[in-house]
C-alpha cells in the first residue's frame, strides 16, 4: 500500500522509516522545504537512536521518499497520516491550525477511499471535527485516530515493540485499512485495540496524563526518603514489583520536561475544563513538577557561593534524544545564573540545539573541559556515558567538591571514593572519605527562596 505522511517531525520521520520496513512505499512530506532537501541529501534533522541507520537503507530500497510537495505525495496513497505538531496555545489548550490546515491542504488531493489518519496528539472529539472539515470541503474519505505512544530516544524499538496499538476509527472501512496495516504486529501477539475516535484520542492522554502522575509521586517519595533516611530505589523496587503498579517510570528526576508530559497534561486539564469534568489530580501534579524544578535549583545554591562556576552535564530532557523542549535544564540553568552563577555545559547530543535555547552557558564539546574549574557539577540528564566518566579525573580537575546527581545515575560511593560529596535523589548523600582539597563552597544562606516563589 502507499504510504503518505504530512509533518516529518520526530513522529511523522520515525513512523516513515519503520513502515517502510514493512514492504510500504512511503512518502514523507513537509511544509520545510530545507528539512527536506536534507533528508533527500541523507541529512536527518533530528538525532534518535538507530534512526539514521533505518532511514539511509529505507531510501536506499525505494521504498522511503520525501518531498515538499503536498499534492504529489498524498495522491495515490490509501493513508494519509498527519503527524504536524500540536503546541499549546496561550491558555494552555490546543493550538490545532497545523492539523486543521493540514486537512485542508491534504484534502483536495485524497484518493477516493484513501483514509485521512490522525497521528497527531489531539483533543476528544477532533477526528469528528476534521472529518467535518474536509466533508466541508466536498471529500467524504474516513478520519481515523491513530495515536503514537513512542518515546523520544527509544523510538524505533518502540514502534517495532509496541505495548499496543490503538486504532480510532468511527467507520468500518477505516478500521479495515489500518487493522490491515497493522496486520504483522497483531500477528506477532501485539494488542491492536480497534475503538471510537473519540475513545482513542482520550486513551493518548489519560496514558500520558498517567505516567506524568508517577513521575511526580516518585520525585515527592524521593522528598520523604530524603527526610527519613530511606532509599528511594531500594522503596520503588519493593512498589514497582507489584503487577498492579509496575517499576517504569517510577525513577525519581529533576521534573518531566519534553514535547509531550508537559503539554499533553496541560492539555488534558483544559479538556476537562470545557467538559466540566476537572482533572484536580493532574492539575496538582503540574504545580508539583514546577515547584520540583525550583526547588533542585534551590538545594545547588544552597550549597554555593556567588560567583561559582557549575557545570552541567545533560542538557536534553531524556537521553537518546537531542530535543531540549521544556527540558529541567531551562528552568534550573537560569535560575542559576539569575543568581550570578556561571554555568558550563556538555551535552553528547545538545550542543547545537542548546546553545541556542541557553546562549549565556559556556558549551564544552567534552565532558572533562565543561567541568574543569568547576565548584559544583549536575548531571541532569541520564546519558550512559556519564556513567564510566573518570570521576577520579574530574575531582581533581574540580576546583569544588561537590557532586548533585539529579538521575541517580551514579554509583554514589564510588564517586565519594575519589573525594567528591555525592547528593542524589531520595538517597544519603555520600561524603568522600576525607577532604581531598580545599575549595568547597560554603552555603550561601537564603537561595532556598527560589523554591518558595511562585511560578
Ligand atoms: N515527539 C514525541 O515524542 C511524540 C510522541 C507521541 C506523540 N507526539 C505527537 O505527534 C505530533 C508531532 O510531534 P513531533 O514531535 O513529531 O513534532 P515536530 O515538531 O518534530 O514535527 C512536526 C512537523 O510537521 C511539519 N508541518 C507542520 N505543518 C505542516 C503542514 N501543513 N504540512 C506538512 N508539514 C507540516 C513541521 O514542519 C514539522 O517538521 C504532535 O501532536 C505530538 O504531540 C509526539
Amino acid at each position: 500500500m502507499d504510504i503518505a505522511i504530512v509533518g516529518t517531525g520526530y513522529v511523522g520521520l520515525t513512523t516513515g522509516a519503520c513502515i517502510a520496513t514493512l514492504g510500504h512505499v512511503v512518502t514523507c512530506i513537509d511544509i520545510d522545504k530545507a528539512k527536506i532537501a536534507g533528508l533527500e541529501q541523507g541529512k536527518l534533522p533530528l538525532y534518535e537512536t538507530g534512526l539514521d541507520e533505518l532511514v539511509t537503507s529505507e531510501r536506499r530500497s525505494g521504498r522511503l521518499r520525501f518531498t515538499a510537495d503536498l499534492a504529489a505525495g498524498v495522491r495515490g496513497a490509501g493513508i494519509v497520516f498527519v503527524s504536524v505538531g500540536t503546541p499549546p496555545d496561550l491558555r494552555g489548550d490546543v493550538d490545532l491550525s497545523y492539523v486543521r490546515k493540514a486537512a485542508d491542504d491534504i484534502a483536495p488531493h485524497l484518493s477516493k477511499g484513501a483514509v485521512l489518519v490522525l497521528k497527531s496528539t489531539v483533543p476528544a472529539g477532533t477526528a469528528r471535527q476534521i472529518k467535518r472539515q474536509i466533508s466541508a470541503l466536498g471529500r467524504n474519505n474516513p478520519v481515523a485516530s491513530n495515536p503514537e505512544f513512542l518515546r523520544e530516544g527509544s523510538a524505533v524499538a518502540d514502534f517495532f515493540n509496541p505495548d499496543r496499538i490503538v486504532v480510532g476509527a468511527d467507520e468500518p472501512a477505516a478500521a479495515r485499512s489500518l487493522a490491515s496495516l497493522y496486520a504483522p504486529f497483531e500477528k506477532h501477539g501485539v494488542p491492536v485495540v480497534v475503538t471510537s475516535t473519540v475513545d482513542a484520542e482520550l486513551a493518548k492522554y489519560a496514558s500520558n496524563a498517567f505516567l506524568a502522575l508517577k513521575i511526580g509521586f516518585i520525585n515527592e517519595v524521593a522528598d520523604l526518603c530524603e527526610q527519613t533516611g530511606a532509599d528511594v530505589a531500594s522503596v520503588a523496587a519493593c512498589v514497582g514489583h507489584d503487577k498492579r503498579i509496575g517499576s517504569a517510570f517510577l525513577a525519581p528526576g529533576p521534573g518531566f520536561g519534553g514535547s509531550c508530559f508537559p503539554k499533553d497534561t496541560r492539555a488534558f486539564i483544559a479538556t476537562g475544563r470545557r467538559f466540566g469534568a476537572n482533572q484536580t489530580l493532574v492539575e496538582s501534579l503540574i504545580r508539583s513538577n514546577e515547584l520540583r524544578k525550583r526547588k533542585l535549583a534551590g538545594r545547588i545554591l544552597d550549597h554555593l557561593a556567588r560567583g561559582s562556576v557549575v557545570a552541567v552535564l545533560g542538557t536534553a530532557f531524556k537521553a537518546g534524544t537531542d530535543d531540549m523542549r521544556e527540558a529541567a535544564a531551562l528552568t534550573i540553568v537560569p535560575l542559576l545564573q539569575q543568581q550570578g552563577v556561571k554555568v558550563k555545559a556538555h551535552d553528547p547530543q545538545c550542543r547545537t540545539v542548546g546553545a541556542k535555547m541557553l546562549p549565556a552557558v559556556s558549551w564544552h564539546d567534552d565532558p572533562y573541559a565543561a567541568v574543569a574549574d568547576a565548584d559544583a557539577v549536575v548531571v541532569l540528564t541520564e546519558w550512559p556515558d556519564y556513567r564510566t566518566l573518570d570521576w577520579r579525573r574530574i575531582a581533581a580537575s574540580m576546583r569544588g567538591r561537590t557532586l548533585f546527581d539529579y538521575r541517580n545515575l551514579l554509583e554514589a560511593s564510588a564517586v565519594a571514593a575519589h573525594g567528591l560529596r555525592y547528593i542524589g535523589l531520595g538517597r544519603p548523600v555520600s561524603q568522600p572519605p576525607a577532604a581531598a582539597k580545599n575549595g568547597s563552597a560554603s552555603t550561601a544562606g537564603d537561595w532556598h527562596d527560589i523554591a518558595a516563589a511562585p511560578y
